[in-house]
């Protein structure tokens, strides 16, 4: 377990994500085996558990709940404000909304998933610092904002820590914000370590998505990146082998030992996938070796560019 940030609430080393067990966007999963994934994670010692309300509109979070039932109290929850709850009059009821699906009566750490285009971030921090004081949240995350809307927020709470995106392909916080919260002392669970997929060496040039996996539409697997990302796979492939590890294992474990990295959030849709993950705990990349991936690393995601989110090929101004 690793301590969050400035706050008492104690994370693992892993957290495990469930995005794909809402079961859209990802082309859908079984029900069935996310539970397995669930359990396995518990089973591996992976007790911190990352879901939001738009994972499935409710289905992820109604299915974590149901799969901690009676080791709840045992876990730390990560759930998170969707954009549509973020008005003064609507803060408290999407938090009651999720504990219910989450069947728990407090959230350790609750994150505003997006800024929002129309509300002010001082109602939505003001009502959450509120409930924080009533012990409904333990701590108050910020996932997706720019380094200038995280000052905004931070005039109206506390930001304990934050939920960026983060991999060997993905570095855009390395600019301003990762310098910022080093600096500040704010926990740092990052989303995607594994590049949604590409840095576990199950993709091949030419992959092919099941119907409705939104992957496809997405910048690092659009053609001009995604056999580029192979390639640093293929580095990855390479330490791995040297450690005797697999390449989801090396992937994350480089994550893990970045410089204002918490625990990263690793997303899992079957028991096979928790258990390989999980096997990035438990031992180091030597220096040399992290360094090696860094400068592959660097080579791509500098030259990316300034895409909206992982999620969306819009490239903003500079
Ligand atoms: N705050 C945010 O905006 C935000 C955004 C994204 C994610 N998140 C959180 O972060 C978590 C992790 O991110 P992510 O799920 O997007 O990406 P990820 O962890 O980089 O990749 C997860 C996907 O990779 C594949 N995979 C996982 N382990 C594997 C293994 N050992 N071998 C082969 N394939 C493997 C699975 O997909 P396939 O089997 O289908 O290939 C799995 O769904 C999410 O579940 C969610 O909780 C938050």
């Amino acid at each position: 377990m690793v301590k969050l940030g400035k706050t008492d609430i104690q994370v693992s080393e892993i957290i495990q994500g469930t995005w794909v067990m809402g079961k859209d966007y990802w082309g859908g999963a079984e029900d069935k085996e996310s539970i397995e994934a669930i359990q396995s994670a518990l089973e591996h010692g992976i007790r911190t558990f990352d879901t939001a309300y738009i994972y499935g509109k409710g289905h992820a979070e109604e299915l974590l709940g149901a799969a901690l039932h009676g080791v709840r109290d045992t876990c730390t929850v990560i759930t998170k404000l969707w954009k549509t709850d973020m008005a003064k009059e609507r803060v408290q009821q999407g938090l009651e909304e999720a504990m219910r699906r989450l069947q728990t009566d407090y959230i350790d750490v609750f994150f505003i998933h997006y800024p929002s285009e129309t509300v002010p971030i001082e109602e939505t921090m003001t009502e959450l610092m509120r409930l924080k004081g009533e012990g409904k949240i333990g701590a108050i995350g910020v996932s997706n904002f720019s380094l200038r809307q995280m000052e905004e927020a931070m005039q109206f709470g506390d930001i304990d820590v934050i939920q960026p995106c983060y991999s060997l392909l993905w570095r855009f916080i390395d600019r301003d914000i990762l310098p910022f919260v080093i600096r500040n002392k704010i926990a740092v669970i990052p989303y995607s370590p594994l590049g949604q997929g590409i840095l576990t060496g199950s993709m091949k040039p030419g992959h092919t998505f099941r119907e409705g996996d939104s992957r496809q539409n997405t910048p690092l697997f659009a053609p001009e990146n995604f056999e580029r990302a192979l390639a640093v796979t293929e580095r990855v492939k390479e330490v791995a082998r040297k450690y005797d590890k697999t390449p989801a294992q090396t992937a994350v474990r480089w994550v893990m030992q970045c410089e204002g990295m918490t625990a990263p959030i690793v997303g899992a849709r079957k028991r096979s996938q928790v258990e390989d993950n999980a096997g990035a705990i438990g031992w180091e990349l030597a220096k040399e070796d992290r360094e090696y991936l860094d400068a592959y690393s660097r080579e791509f995601a500098y030259s990316l560019p300034m895409y909206k989110t992982l999620f969306d090929k819009t490239i903003e101004k500079e």
